[in-house]
């Protein structure tokens, strides 16, 4: 049995990977610091999974208590969630976002070379393409500068990324994220979102069940069939998924060094109102919005081409959109009952 370190295993994806890894016979090992993230979910990972995971709460900056940790378990590797992920405060804390983003980044990848460990898995994102010149976005794609320091520190993990992998002979995947929603099946986990949400789905959501007035949607001029803007959107669970079939991949090839790139989307655009309208139809309620100017630093258009992925590592996303949105509902519902 290989035990997987699962950094930001509380939060949002990383939760849903946790219970695809236990349910693949992998022992988990969780490094969380509840930055943005609540213990509850380990007892919900367990009541879905119908195993504890091993949890360690404290900041992956701290590398001294990482370094406790590695002594204390044989790790095989790691699936690194953890990071800050929100654009517009990355604006204002750029500081913050490098120094979270990536020493906790370093210190880890220290801790592979020291006790030669490979496999690691990196959580990327769309937005190292910008606003891609052309459709679907594949692989080979040029990357753009991101607008944002949040999305500066992906592409800078990347790169710290492939020298790690070329200099040490390790073998490493950088998944690159499309636009994730949707909540576990069973209700028992989803994103937590703090204060005002600023995607999409989150404020479609609050917006159904009342706490929020109104969804303002961000532009209907784009030149786009419907004037929205459109991106990719991917369930959670199906992207859970992605990672499990990465990191068997990993685990079974025999080159020393490997540096996977993929793309994890679902191939489909939507458009701000079709999403809107399919949370409608999928859950009978009401979403009321009004149209407002662009906001700033958002692009018109990103879709995935993921045939790399479904060709090398057999995955593909199953779910649509309007069963991943009605799953999102049941979690609003599930945390409303909480409250
Ligand atoms: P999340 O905030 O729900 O999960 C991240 C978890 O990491 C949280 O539980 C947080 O408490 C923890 N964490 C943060 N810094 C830490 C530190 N220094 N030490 C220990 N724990 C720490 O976010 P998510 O949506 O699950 O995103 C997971 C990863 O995927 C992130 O790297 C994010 O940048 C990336 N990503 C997310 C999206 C998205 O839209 N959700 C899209 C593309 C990429
Ligand atoms: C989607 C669409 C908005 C909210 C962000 C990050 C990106 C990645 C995914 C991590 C856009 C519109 C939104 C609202 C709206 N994250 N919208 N009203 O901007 O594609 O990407 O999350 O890596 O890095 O930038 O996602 O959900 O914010 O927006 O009209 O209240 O919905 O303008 O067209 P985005 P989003």
């Amino acid at each position: 049995m290989k035990t997987i370190l699962v950094t930001g295993g509380l939060g949002y994806i990383g939760s849903h990977t946790v219970v695809e890894l236990l349910q693949n016979d992998f022992e988990v090992i969780i490094v969380d610091d509840l930055s943005n993230s609540e213990r509850f979910i380990l007892d919900n990972i367990e009541q879905v999974a119908g195993k504890r995971p091993i949890f360690y709460p404290f900041d992956l900056k701290r590398r001294e208590l990482l370094s406790q940790l590695f002594d204390a378990h044989q790790i095989d590797g790691c699936i690194n969630f953890a990071a800050f992920k929100a654009v517009g405060e990355s604006q204002e804390k750029p500081l913050d976002y490098y120094e979270n983003n990536l020493f906790s980044l370093i210190n880890i990848l220290q801790e592979f070379k020291a006790r030669n460990i490979s496999n690691f898995i990196f959580s990327s994102s769309c937005t190292v393409y910008g606003q891609a010149d052309e459709m679907p976005i594949d692989e080979d794609t040029p990357l753009k500068t991101p607008e944002s320091s949040y999305g500066k520190t992906k592409q800078m993990g990347e790169e710290i990324l492939k020298d790690f992998a070329t200099a040490h002979k390790k073998k490493v995947s950088l998944l690159r994220y499309f636009n994730p929603i949707g909540s576990h099946p069973t209700a028992l986990l989803g994103e937590l979102p703090l204060g005002i949400p600023n995607n999409l789905v989150p404020y479609v959501t609050q917006t159904a069940s009342g706490i929020r007035e109104k969804l303002s949607i961000w532009g209907d001029d784009y030149p786009t069939a419907d004037g929205t803007a459109i991106r990719d959107y991917i369930y959670v669970v199906d992207l859970a998924k992605a990672h499990v079939k990465a990191l068997q991949k990993l685990l079974a090839v025999s080159s020393e060094t490997v540096i996977d790139i993929y793309n994890l989307g679902t191939g489909q655009g939507s458009s701000v109102l079709e999403v809107v309208q399919s949370f409608e139809r999928a859950n009978h309620v009401a979403v009321p919005y009004q149209i407002c100017e662009r906001r700033a630093g958002d692009i018109t258009i990103a879709y995935a081409n993921a045939e790399k992925a479904e060709k090398e590592l057999g995955w593909k996303a199953a779910t649509p959109l309007e069963e991943a949105l009605r799953t999102t509902w049941e979690w609003q519902k599930y945390l409303e009952q909480r409250a």
